[in-house]
Order: C-alpha cells, then structure tokens, then sequence
C-alpha cells in the first residue's frame, strides 16, 4: 500500500474504494468529498508495525494528519497510540478512546491551559460537553504518557502547572540535531535554524538543570527532522546525534529510557519509489536494537506513512475553459480544500473518475503516455492564481459534471483545509469492503455564520 493507486482501483472504467464505486459516494453525498479505505490505513499500520517490530516499538499515531475521530478509532484498534500537537487534538485523542498514557503531546507552542489539561481533565476545554460527545469520566482521566518538550521555557512552566497540580510530569526533550532532511523547506524541522527542538549542544546542561526538579520527571530525547523524508541517510545522522547524547547524558548519571524518533517516513506521491518503511527500518534497528534490549524504550509518530495513500479527494468539474494556453477545469475543490499543491508545490496524481477503456491510467506519474490527452490544469473556484490541484497535466478530455480524483490526499488535506472564500469544509466517507459510512458531514454555511450571530459589548 505504497502507491497512489494501491487502494483504489478502475474497475470497468470506474474508480471504486473496496467494492464501492466512489461515483456512488459522490452522487450520494456530493463534492468535494475525501474518501478513505479502512483496509489501507490498516494494512500500511501493520507494516510499519512489522517493520520496527525486532525494537518492540510503540507506534503513536500523528493526528495532525488526518484527526477524524472515526479514523483515530480505527488506528485505535490496531493498537495505535496518538501523538499530538494541540490541545484540540489532544481532546480528539482521548474521545477517540485513546487512554491518556497512550498519548504523547508535542508542539513548539503549547499554552499553559493546553498543559493543565494534558494533565488534569478537570481544565479540559471539553469538561461540560465530555459526556454529550461520548467521552466518560474526564474529571480523572489522568495525564498524558508524555510531554515532547522543545524549550526550557516550555519546561519551565510545566513544571509549574505540574507542581501547582501535585502531579509529575514525564517528558522527553526534543533535540535539534541539526541534520538536514533534504526535503521541501517548510517541512524541514531539524536544522539549527528551525525553530523545533533545543539544539542538541545543549541538552546535557538541561538535564542537569531540571534533574532536581520534583515535578518533571525528564526520561527521554525525542527527534523529527521533518516530513517527508525520502532518503534514509539522514535519519541515521539524526539518531546517532541522539545516541550519543544517550551517551553523554548517563555518563552524567541520567537515565535514558524513552528514545521517540517521530514520522516522517515517506509515502509515494507517484509510482517511483522512494525507500519503503523496510528500507529505513533495516538500517535503524542495528544502531538501537541492543539498546532496546538494556530497556531503551523506542515511540514512533506515523501520519503520513498511514494516510496518504490511503485517501483519495473527490471533486466535480464545475466549467472547463479553453483558454488560448492550456485547458483550464474548474473544480469545486480548490486550495481551500487540498492546500498541498498551493504550499509545497506538492504534486498529487489526478484522474477522471470515470473513463474509457482507454484511458484507465496505467499507475501514478507526472506524465501519462496515452491516446487522446489533452494538457489541462484543474484549479479550483478560489479568486486566486495560487489555487490549483494539478498543473501542466495530460488528461483524457473533460466535461462539466465529470468527477475527478486527487489521489494520495488522505493525509494533510482534510486537516488542513480551510473556510477560504466562505466554502464549508468537505465531508468525509470512510469505505471498509462494501460499506461506505459517512465519517463527516459536510459543514454547513450557517455553521460558519453561527459565531458570529450575537455580537456582544466587551
Ligand atoms: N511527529 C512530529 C513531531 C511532527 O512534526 C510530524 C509532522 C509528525 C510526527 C508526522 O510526520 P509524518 O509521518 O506525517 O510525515 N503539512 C505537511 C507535513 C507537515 C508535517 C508536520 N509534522 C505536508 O502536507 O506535507
């Protein structure tokens, strides 16, 4: 389930999910639509799973990826753990049935609240809804597993709330070990001149610093150097800056037992490979495996890996314009919908959803040898030239009402969508073999209005 097309199929001429032919799902609910397949998101789980099983490692879910509560249940009963980097995500975790312990909370920016109410669910935002959305006794539902701390002042004030609360906090410190990435700039999270981690030069005198604080209990180093990372080199370097600090810090008497290495693994966006979650996990587990042996506990935080591939965004074509350059097909998705190609420059592989025999495309690729295609950008009804799904492709001839997939959208589309030009966001289908359950209705307009309805002097 590495490849766009992994999980989708064209079936007589029809894209289907599983066993569902996702023009069904369109005709039923509308566009634009993102839809997953459960089978996907559970069987790339497992191979990451399979993969760092020799290092008996804890997979933590990166919610930021893709946070619908039904999804977060699905990875639930896989045995997922979640990571998280808000305190809304937080929320979404534990109603998802996550138990506290099993969540790690991350984020360069938490608030004071956001920690009070990782570790107290009496300060939830949620306590006077808790039950109405389905979540039990969050008055003592306990605190997170973990904090991933990326400052000291972050560790200053949480050993306050934790100390004002008489709890101990567990927190690992996230290191900046300066290692490129070598992926797109805004993703790149571990050079000294990203604003992620504390730089790895000073991590032995913030242990020390806090060894005496009662309550914070420092157990581990966590890293991420960013998403997607395609080669595996720069992993390694990131983990041996880390293992020597290991090192270092319990020649100083510290001990080390938590190592959290984070996502970033990468997913195809195009049938060309990039190395699989295999690749990158056989040349890891030799540098940790005795390690984990001594009691080195390893947490991982998949998003991406698990998603991408696993969910596909449906949109229908609004006009097509002839223009004297190119063709343009104007969708009801835009950038409000699917960011990635506005932001990254991301590429998605798009196709018709319903197509001649002869033009079922033969894989995912930036260029599609076929008959009968015709150059085309699909851009999106946002009143900016920024706003597009796809440029510079060859694409079988479309008409108005035509559906159209963007593929590989399962992670990072929905999560980052947004209410641009006043569009409500997009609903949300989940297909497990025959079923399609809808996941997420789509928003409505008067939810949007609904905040602003009763202006109120200060
Ligand atoms: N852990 C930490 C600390 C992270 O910052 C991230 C992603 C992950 C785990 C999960 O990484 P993944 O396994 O999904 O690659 N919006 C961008 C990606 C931003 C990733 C942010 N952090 C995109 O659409 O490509």
């Amino acid at each position: 389930m590495n490849q766009p097309l992994d999980a989708f199929s064209y079936r007589e001429g029809t894209l289907h999910a599983g066993e569902v032919p996702v023009s069904e799902i369109a005709d039923a609910v509308g566009t634009p639509t993102f839809v997953y397949s459960a089978e996907a998101i559970r069987s790339n789980y497992r191979r990451i799973e399979s993969a760092f099983a020799p290092l008996g490692a804890h997979l933590h879910y990166a919610v930021k990826a893709s946070s619908n509560l039904h999804l977060l249940r699905l990875l639930r009963e896989q045995g997922a753990g979640m990571d998280v980097v808000s305190g809304g995500e937080l929320e979404r975790a534990w109603l998802a049935g996550t138990a506290m312990k099993d969540i790690v909370f991350a984020g360069v920016g938490k608030t004071d609240a956001e920690q009070r109410a990782a570790l107290d669910g009496r300060s939830s935002p949620l306590r006077d809804d808790a039950e109405r959305l389905g979540g039990d006794n969050i008055e003592s539902r306990g605190p997170v597993g973990l904090f991933n701390v990326e400052s000291e002042s972050e560790l200053e004030v949480l050993a306050e709330v934790a100390a004002d609360l008489g709890l101990v906090a567990r927190a690992c410190l996230r290191v900046n070990p300066d290692v490129d990435a070598r992926t797109h700039e805004y993703t790149t999270t571990g050079l000294e001149e990203n604003k992620f981690g504390v730089s790895w030069t000073r991590v032995p005198e913030i242990f020390e610093a806090f060894r005496d604080v009662p309550s914070v209990s420092l157990v581990g180093l966590h890293v991420h150097i960013g998403s997607p990372v395609r080669e595996i080199e720069p992993y390694e370097s990131a983990v041996k800056v880390l293992l020597r600090l290991i090192d270092t810090l319990e020649k100083a008497g510290d001990t080390v037992s938590v190592l959290d290495l984070g996502g970033g693994w990468p997913m195809n966006y195009t049938d060309d490979q990039s190395p699989g979650i295999e690749a990158f996990a056989e040349a890891l587990i030799p540098l940790l495996e005795e390690r984990t042996k001594n009691g080195l506990q390893i947490v991982l935080e998949p998003g991406r890996s698990i998603l991408a591939n696993s969910g596909v965004l449906l949109t229908r074509v609004q006009h097509v314009k002839v223009g004297r350059a190119k063709t343009f097909v104007i969708c009801d998705a835009g950038m409000h919908t699917l960011i990635r190609p506005a932001f990254y420059r991301a590429f998605h592989f798009a196709w018709p959803v319903q197509v001649e025999s002869r033009h079922v495309p033969p894989g995912a690729a930036e260029h599609i040898d076929l008959p009968g295609l015709v150059p085309c950008d699909i851009v999106g009804p946002i009143c900016e030239t920024g706003d597009f799904l796809a440029r510079g492709r060859d694409l079988p001839p479309m008409q108005r009402g035509d559906l159209v997939a963007i593929f590989s959208a399962g992670a990072y589309g929905m999560s980052m969508s947004s209410n641009y030009n006043d569009h409500g966001r997009s609903a949300e289908v989940l297909v497990d073999g025959e079923r399609a359950v809808v996941i997420n209705e789509r928003q409505k307009l008067s939810a949007l209005l609904e905040t602003e309805s009763s202006p109120r002097e200060l």
